[in-house]
């Protein structure tokens, strides 16, 4: 087998391709935040994943938007407003949370633009998406910055104060999968369904899995 190798300092766009071709599939995180005017924001991020378990914290990475160079809505939201739900993406709604990531103007109600139905939250003023089946809501904890140019962008992390989820989906208290049929994001416009589980026994007496 022959490698190919680059180094990073090229045009962004090519590093890019690579991260979205290398780190897949990616879990969708759909976040919800309150626009300035209290309309709804929505969008999905696919760089998104799980931090730690207590506290409770996610973490996902808004870029700059290569358009226009500026934050997008959604960290504006959250920065202003210290909070937001994460909604976890399921088969059933993945086109209208497509729709979700059109650049509209700000203060569009994207609940609205993607047919999707607002929810309130517990804890959070952001609203929940009826049509998702699990909700963090979370308030918003660090900011870890690495440029406001095209191509770079930050982490955000968010400790989760309240979870919901839709009881169908549980099991003796365990999420089943071919249930909550998730979808992760590839390469390019590429996602995946979840329904070619398959499960290894890991050789080790104490599991937090169990
Ligand atoms: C499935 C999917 C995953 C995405 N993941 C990311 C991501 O991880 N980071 C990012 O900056 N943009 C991502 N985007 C693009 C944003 O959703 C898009 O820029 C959106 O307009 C941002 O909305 P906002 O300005 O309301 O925050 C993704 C789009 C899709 C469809």
């Amino acid at each position: 087998m022959t490698m190919k190798t680059f180094e990073t300092n090229g045009a962004y766009s090519d590093n890019y391709k690579f991260l979205i071709g290398s780190i897949l599939p990616r879990p969708i995180a759909v976040i919800s935040t309150r626009n300035l005017d209290g309309s709804n924001n929505v969008a999905p991020f696919s760089f998104f994943t799980g931090v730690c378990a207590s506290p409770m914290i996610i973490a996902f990475c808004p870029m700059i938007r290569s358009s226009t160079g500026s934050l997008k809505d959604t960290p504006v939201n959250i920065f202003r407003e210290k909070e937001f739900v994460v909604n976890i993406v399921s088969e059933s709604i993945i086109d209208k949370i497509n729709l979700t990531s059109t650049e509209l103007p700000y203060g569009e109600d994207e609940f609205t633009f993607a047919g999707l139905t607002p929810i309130d939250s517990v804890v959070v003023k952001a609203k929940r998406i009826k049509e998702s089946l699990i909700h963090f809501e979370c308030l918003f904890r660090d900011r870890l910055s690495y440029g406001d140019h095209p191509g770079s962008g930050q982490v955000i992390t968010g400790e989760v104060v309240r979870v919901h989820i839709a009881e169908e989906l549980l099991e003796n208290g365990r999420i089943i999968t071919s249930k909550l049929k998730p979808v992760g994001r590839g390469a390019g416009n590429d996602y995946f369904r979840c329904d070619d589980v398959f499960t290894l026994e890991r050789l080790m007496n104490a599991q937090i899995q169990k």
